[in-house]
């Protein structure tokens, strides 16, 4: 049997770190006696490039086909001027909402070879942390009544948050669940001091928790959260929060974990299809210079092995060469060591690959 795997490559690093985790899977594939077929889509800078339209109606059709979805990044400078919702970002939430994921998964913790990459203290380094950001994904301010009017200054630009009930139900429901699997704590974070949104975010949590009596629920404003994240994050287990306070607090956790090119995340819904993509951009900065890291697309491609495909053997086999490759050194240059030697995206790639 193979399993139908659409890969949306997209812009900058996208590419290059989306080949590696596909080479990851092949060699996983070869172990372990699994065929996959991968097919390519267009979304994003590429996208409009091509078709002129950042999330061409085949790309949608083709990751509905698939099982799964496996994607780099999206976005550069050269589509930077064009309309919002003509910019490649908007594939991307248009992608998530097509395919109902309002459940996005970015776990972190500390690899201990990493821990002088970690920007925090000492003492708080070797306390270590391993929590879960459970992100909504297709509602709150991303997807809210945007645009200009005139206002007491003259022309102003706005955009809105709203939150129903039910969308707040269906991501507790999934924190709480996999809080269950893992140290039966959330951390429901809002600005409920402030914000409408969250007051109606905050009672819902309380009500769903019920449902979840060996799961304890407490509160942090947003603020707090994200000073609480440096100051002592081996006290969350799983954090659930809205759309941007999610995308904020998760390259926070992804910087104190080493790097951000080592995060990976899991987009949800209801069905077992789920898309993956590491939570970095397209950085194109780097992008064509084969130095980009592949960790976190690989983590993202064992990540869709175990909670899409229900492969657990084989998505344990990539992170346990992915933690060897990094306790052996190989470091691409955003993890590499003052003035210590780094490897290309290839060499990384490999390194991991010959541990498999
Ligand atoms: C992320 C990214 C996206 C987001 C951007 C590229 C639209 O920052 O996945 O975290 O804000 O969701
Ligand atoms: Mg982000």
């Amino acid at each position: 049997m193979a399993y139908d795997i659409a890969l949306l490559r997209g812009d900058g690093i996208g590419p290059e770190i989306v080949d590696s985790a596909v080479a990851v899977l092949r060699a996983v594939g070869k172990k372990y006696g699994l065929d996959f077929n991968f097919t390519n889509y267009l979304i994003g800078g590429a996208a409009i490039d091509e078709t002129g339209v950042p999330l061409p109606e085949e790309t949608v059709k083709g990751c509905l086909g698939a099982q799964c979805v496996l994607l780099g990044a999206v976005g550069g400078p050269k589509w930077d001027g064009l309309p919002g919702d003509r910019r490649p970002e908007k594939a991307l939430l248009g992608i998530r909402s097509a395919l109902g994921l309002y459940t996005n998964l970015r776990p972190a913790r500390l690899f201990p070879a990493l821990s002088d990459e970690c920007p925090l203290r000492r003492d708080i380094v070797d306390r270590g942390f391993d929590l879960m950001i459970v992100r909504e994904l297709t509602g709150g301010i991303y997807f809210g009544d945007r645009g200009y009017r005139d206002g007491r200054y003259g022309r102003e630009a706005f955009d809105t948050e709203s939150y129903s009930a039910y969308e707040v139900e269906r991501i507790a429901r999934a924190a709480f669940s996999i809080a269950g699997g893992r140290r039966k704590k959330v951390t429901s974070v809002d600005k409920a001091n402030v914000l409408e949104t969250s007051r109606l975010w905050r009672a819902t949590m309380e009500k769903v928790s019920e449902e979840y009596p060996d799961v304890e629920l407490g509160h942090m404003f947003v603020d707090n959260a994200a000073m609480q994240l440096v100051r002592d994050p081996g006290q969350f287990d799983v954090i659930v929060t809205s759309n941007m306070f999610g995308d904020i607090l998760s390259d926070e956790a992804s910087q104190i974990s080493g790097s951000i090119g080592l995060l990976p995340s899991a987009s949800l819904g209801e069905g077992s299809r789920g898309m993956y993509e590491p939570i970095h951009g397209s950085a194109p900065d780097i992008a064509g210079q084969g130095i980009a890291d592949p960790l976190a697309a690989i983590l993202s491609a064992a990540m869709m092995l175990r909670i899409s495909l229900g492969l657990e053997r084989e998505a344990d086999d990539i992170e346990r060469a992915v933690d060897q490759a990094i306790s052996d050194g190989f470091r691409t240059p955003d993890i590499a060591r003052a003035g210590g030697e780094s490897v290309t995206t290839r060499e990384m790639t490999q390194a991991v690959i010959d541990r498999i």
